[in-house]
Parts: structure tokens; sequence; C-alpha cells
């Protein structure tokens, strides 16, 4: 395997010669490959396809999908220009509709664009770079602080469940649930982590498992039935998630799966923290009802890898996230600090000054 991993540093999207890398998450743990993009267009398949994914990578993809664009069209003439980069906002906008990152980063590349369009293309192009550049360089900072606020949450050698993938690979750097852990760890907190398998799409077995691994921190993994058994027999003292979309009121929007998480966490009187920096924060919903679930293909549900297992003609749905409730979110973990019990006037305070 050639790993980017030998400093313990996974670098989700990189900048190679003109061009953006993904890893293909798709492929791991099995092979560990970049996959090179040129264009919005290329970018939004990556990001559709889940090459790449969790909220705040597909933002910082996005950011780089727009700068992209601007890059391959900076020597055509006005109209083109503008007509390409309209294109590409919109392509970008509709590869994927639950993560708030995505439009979060949009919207800042599009006020760069629209306070910089006097300027000659190929300086607008730099400077798209520039700034999602910026944006991923941020990502990391925003990681780490919430991972120092997390990290005194958590005891020396306690036991955490977390759901999905919310580790480097979901990010810039660092992760945000993830990033808790490695931040306790750092701290020379003795944590072991359980890792839900996360059906249909298996992020957790897949991804969250092959992180821990590379870094050493104690991981077991589950499938997602086995949570509750753990709980009711004390052998979970925290869980810890990340996040999608987290609603002015804060409902917090996860993988699927993450609601039975949290209820099952209420019931055996455990914390739920979700990690969640102020870019997932959309204050523009008053209520988790309002978060666009996406429903993804009937396949990840009836097989998996091109293997079959449910019988042809079944109904299936697959809706690929859920809303946990306000009320069964101990805290959230943001870069400003903890937020205990959630609401709207301590979502809207993170925003001042
Ligand atoms: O469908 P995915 O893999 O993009 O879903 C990812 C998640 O739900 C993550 O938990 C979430 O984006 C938080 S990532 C820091």
């Amino acid at each position: 395997m050639s790993s980017s991993t030998k400093t313990g540093v996974v670098e989700t999207l990189r900048w190679r010669n003109g061009r953006l890398e993904m890893i293909d998450q798709r492929i791991l743990p099995m092979r560990f490959e970049y996959l090179s993009y040129a264009n919005a267009d290329e970018v939004a398949q990556g990001i559709r396809s889940m090459v790449v994914r969790g909220a705040p990578a597909i933002g910082c993809a996005a950011a780089y999908g727009v700068a992209l664009q601007a890059l391959a069209h900076q020597h055509t003439e006005a109209k083109a220009f503008t007509q390409a980069m309209a294109h590409g906002f919109e392509v970008l906008a509709a590869s994927r509709p639950t993560a708030v990152n995505l439009f979060w980063a949009l919207q800042r590349m599009r006020q760069h664009q629209t306070a910089h369009a006097h300027l000659p293309q190929p300086e607008l192009a730099n400077g798209l770079l520039t700034l999602a550049h910026e944006i991923a360089d941020e990502d990391v900072r925003i990681n780490q602080a919430m991972g120092a606020h997390g990290a005194n949450l958590l005891a020396d050698g306690a036991r955490v469940l977390t759901h999905c993938n919310a580790g480097a690979l979901a990010t810039a750097g660092h992760g945000t649930a993830l990033g808790v852990f490695r931040s306790a760890v750092a701290a020379g907190k003795r944590i072991s982590v359980y890792a839900d398998e996360t059906r249909p799409f298996l992020q957790g077995a897949r991804l969250t498992a092959w992180e821990m691994v590379q870094e050493h921190i104690p991981v077991t993994l589950i499938t997602d039935n086995m949570a509750g058994h753990l709980m009711k027999h004390g052998e979970i003292d925290a869980v810890v998630v990340g996040t999608d979309r987290v609603a002015a009121n804060g409902d917090v929007a996860n993988k699927i799966g993450t609601y039975m998480v949290a209820v099952l966490a209420h019931r055996h009187q455990i914390p739920f923290y979700v990690a969640c920096p102020l870019s997932t924060i959309d204050m523009s919903l008053p209520h988790g009802d309002a978060i666009p679930i996406e429903e993804r293909n009937p396949d990840e549900v009836t097989g998996f890898g091109g293997q079959r297992w449910a019988p042809e003609g079944v109904k299936v749905r697959n809706p690929a996230f859920d809303v946990t409730p306000a009320e069964l979110v101990t805290a959230l973990i943001t870069e400003k600090g903890v937020v205990r019990q959630p609401n709207e006037a301590a979502l809207k305070k993170l925003f001042e000054a």
C-alpha cells in the first residue's frame, strides 16, 4: 500500500500539478489510491460517487471544484467564462443534498468571485484557488480546536462509541469526532474506540476502523445492532459522532443510524456528544425536519460490491441520514467551545463576535 499515513497524517485532498487529488475512499481499506480532478464536473462526480464523503471534506472538495473551473476556463472570453462558472456552481451544488458544508463553501467561493469580478480572469482564478487552500487549512485548525475542547470531556480510559466516519478522511485533516479521540490520545488519555460498522455503506468498518488501526488507537468493530447490548452491559462510557447539518434549534442530521444510537445512549444515561464545526450549523432552518435527507440507490441495501443478497423485486428504502432531536444531544463540541443542551439561543451566540 502506498500510503500517505507514514507520518500519521491522512491527506484526504491534495493539490498536485494544477489538479485536485482525492483519496478514493470507495476502495479503502483494501487499496490506497488518489484520483485526479481537473474541473467542476469531475469534482461533482467525485462527490456524488463517494470518492470523497463527509461534510467538511465535501465542502473543501467543492471549493477546489470552483477554483479548478475558473483555472480551466481562465483564457476563454468573458461570456463563456461567466457561463462556465455558473455551470460549475450549479453542478457542484447538485452533487449531494444533506451536508450543508457543501453550500457553505460554495457561498464563500461565490462571494469571492462577486467581490473580485473586476479582476482579469487569471487573477480571479488564482484568488479562488488561494481561497480553496484557505478553506482546507482552516478546516484542519478548526478540527484541532474542536479536538482540544472535546478531549476534556473524555476521562482517561474512556470507551467511546462512534458511528459512521468523522475522521481525517471526512475532513481536510484530523477529523471532527475522531479528532476528539486523536486529541485525547495526544493529551495522554487512554481511549478505546468502538466503531459501528454503519450499514449500508460501511463507513465505520472501512474508514473509521482503518484510520484508528493506522494510528494504533485501540478500536473494536461492531455491527450497528450490537451497540444497545454493549451499552446495557456498561461497556460504553460516551458516544461522539460528527454531523452533516445542525438546524437552528440544535437538531442534528448525521449518518443513518445515529438517531438510534442517541436514543440508546439516553436510555442508558451515556453522554451523547456531537463534534460540529460552525460551518455545519444552518441557522436558516428552524428545526431538523427541514433538513433535506438524501435517498440513495437501493443497490446499497440489497447487496454490496456487486454481490446481491436480497430477492429481486423487493421494495427498498435507503435514506442516508437521520435527525437526532436536540433534546438527546448532551453537548455540541465546536471550535468555539462546548455547547451543552444546544438550543437556538446558544447557537446564535456562537455566531456573535
Ligand atoms: O454519506 P457520508 O459518508 O458523506 O456521510 C458522512 C457522515 O454522515 C459523517 O458522520 C458526517 O459527514 C460528519 S464528517 C466529519
